[in-house]
């Protein structure tokens, strides 16, 4: 596993995609601060200072996973929570991949795959944690509560050692998740999950769905109970 680092980038998740034919297989692109950060949705993901995480996992799957590809961040958002709670922290997650403590984001995970006509070239996991934020930074964020590990932990967060145990626990499992996907880690994600039971807006493309949050089928997709009673499959959005 090879990690390339920077002090100052754009973003590591666009270093990747333009450096894919060169990057191998477990690469993985370290910044100290990331001046264009990507959020899903097209929006940005704001940079917090020095001391916090901007990582991209480069992976280069066969194509024989492809049933698992959309299910890669959902795996990481498991791994992350396995690592915060050896801080002693109880994090949840908000699907399909967000971690939150106390209900506030202390991360945020962008999957982006790169295809050369059907078939696929690699895909891009980024993940920003905010590890050692000022609680002043942490409320100037628009729209979100927002909190940072060193904010729960009431100490400084060790940078490296974090991005060690991170990567770690990923590869620890990724042969294992890549064969069999969603329901290898389906227990432990629904075990965080903050969100069944609820009544929720979802934002799915150029649309919105609402409805009861009712359970995770085992691709990871949300299914909603709908006003008519109907259940309503969402592969992919956001909870608003
Ligand atoms: C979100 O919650 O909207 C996802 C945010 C993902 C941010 C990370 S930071 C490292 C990587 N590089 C980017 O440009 N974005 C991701």
């Amino acid at each position: 596993m090879r990690v390339i680092e920077f002090d100052y980038i754009d973003s590591t998740n666009v270093y990747a995609k333009s450096n894919l034919d060169t990057l191998e297989d477990k690469s993985l692109i370290l910044a100290h601060r990331q001046s264009a950060g990507k959020g899903r949705l097209n929006r940005t993901w704001v940079d917090l200072g020095e001391g916090n995480l901007f990582l991209s996992f480069v992976l280069k799957p066969s194509g024989s996973y492809s049933f698992c590809y959309p299910n890669l961040s959902q795996y990481l958002s498991v791994c992350l929570c396995n690592v915060l709670e050896t801080y002693g922290l109880k994090p949840q997650i908000k699907w399909p991949n967000d971690v939150l403590i106390d209900g506030k984001k202390i991360a945020g995970i962008l999957a982006e795959s790169v295809m050369q006509g059907t078939s696929l070239k690699g895909i891009i996991l980024g993940i920003g944690v905010n590890l050692n934020a000022t609680k002043e930074d942490t409320a100037s964020i628009p729209d979100k509560l927002v909190t940072s590990l060193n904010l729960e932990i009431n100490h400084p967060v060790n940078m490296d050692t974090f991005f060690e145990s991170l990567t770690d626990e990923f590869f620890k499992g990724y042969d294992e998740f890549l064969n069999s996907g969603f329901p290898k880690i389906k227990e432990d994600y629904l075990r965080r999950n903050c969100f069944l039971g609820k009544e929720l807006e979802i934002q799915v493309l150029g649309r919105k769905e609402r409805g009861i949050a009712k359970y995770i089928n085992d691709n990871g997709e949300l299914v909603l109970i709908n006003d008519v009673n109907k259940e309503v499959v969402i592969t992919a959005g956001d909870i608003l």
